[in-house]
């Protein structure tokens, strides 16, 4: 109880914050995360390893087996948002948040209501023509099921804007999470083993004085923390929250 209130007290100050996520904010709206016990790369399903399957050459090479998997692993069209998601599109919403950096690709912060939103590793809600760059829906995406989608417009196979491993994070969208970093007095850390580089090398722009991580595993910046809570990130969020502004 005395973390939760030490979050409120964080929450209700009214400095400058910035939330950086990762898997374990979604995991609450059913989402598995990757590296946890129930995450998606401890499972052995095939012949190759979800690292394998979601690098870049793969998808070059082998379209129809990236889309199985990415299909039935990485796009969860029916989830929700939940507390954690609506909570920091309400502490946006009340001045109190500057930003959200996620390395999630799943669009529920938006979905919840945040605005201002750098997603390191893109979005399965963008989706792009190899050939004329033609914009994509998911819903589009999805209505070619089970074959590999291909453009409206010319016929060439549409590529999610999901950063995939080989490929480099877009330039724009990392200046844009270093400068919220930044600029931050607060950074909440939640939901993610940082342990992908180089999302996780940008909280090292972090300058501000009040460290904040909520998570339900031990990470390797747990010792730079003010404040650690090893709760359920949705859960705890709520309860600060609706102690900070009831
Ligand atoms: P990970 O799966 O590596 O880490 C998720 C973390 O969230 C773990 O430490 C869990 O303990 C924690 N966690 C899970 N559910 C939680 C909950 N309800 N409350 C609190 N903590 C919870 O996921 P990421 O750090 O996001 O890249 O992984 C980074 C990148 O690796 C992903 O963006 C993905 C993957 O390869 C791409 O897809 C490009
Ligand atoms: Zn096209």
């Amino acid at each position: 109880m005395d973390e939760i209130n030490a979050l409120r007290d964080v929450l209700a100050a009214g400095r400058r914050m910035v939330f950086f996520g990762g898997a374990g904010v979604s995991t609450e709206s059913g989402i598995p995360d990757f590296r946890s016990a129930s995450g998606l790369y401890r499972r052995e399903e095939s012949a190759y390893s979800p690292e394998e399957m979601l690098h870049h050459d793969f998808f070059m090479q082998y379209q129809p087996q990236f889309y199985e998997y990415y299909f039935n692993n990485l796009v969860h069209p029916a989830a929700q948002p939940n507390d954690a998601h609506r909570v920091l599109a309400s502490l946006e919403a009340a001045g109190n948040l500057a930003a959200v950096v996620t390395q999630n690709v799943d669009g529920l912060h938006q979905q919840a209501g945040s605005r201002t939103v750098a997603e390191l590793h893109g979005s399965v809600r963008r989706n792009y023509c190899m050939n004329c760059g033609a914009f994509h829906s998911l819903e589009e995406m999805l209505s070619q099921r089970p074959t590999v989608p291909v453009c409206r417009e010319c016929g060439s196979v549409v590529k999610p804007d999901v950063v995939l491993y080989g490929e480099t994070l877009h330039d724009e969208t990392v200046c844009e999470a270093i400068g919220h970093i930044r600029q931050a007095d607060v950074l909440i850390i939640g939901g993610t083993s940082l342990s992908v580089y180089p999302a996780a090398g940008l909280i090292e722009y972090f300058n501000g004085d009040t460290l904040v991580l909520i998570n339900r595993d031990a990470t390797t910046y747990d010792r730079a923390a003010q404040l650690i809570i090893r709760g359920k990130i949705g859960e705890t969020l709520q309860k600060a929250w609706s102690k900070a502004y009831s």
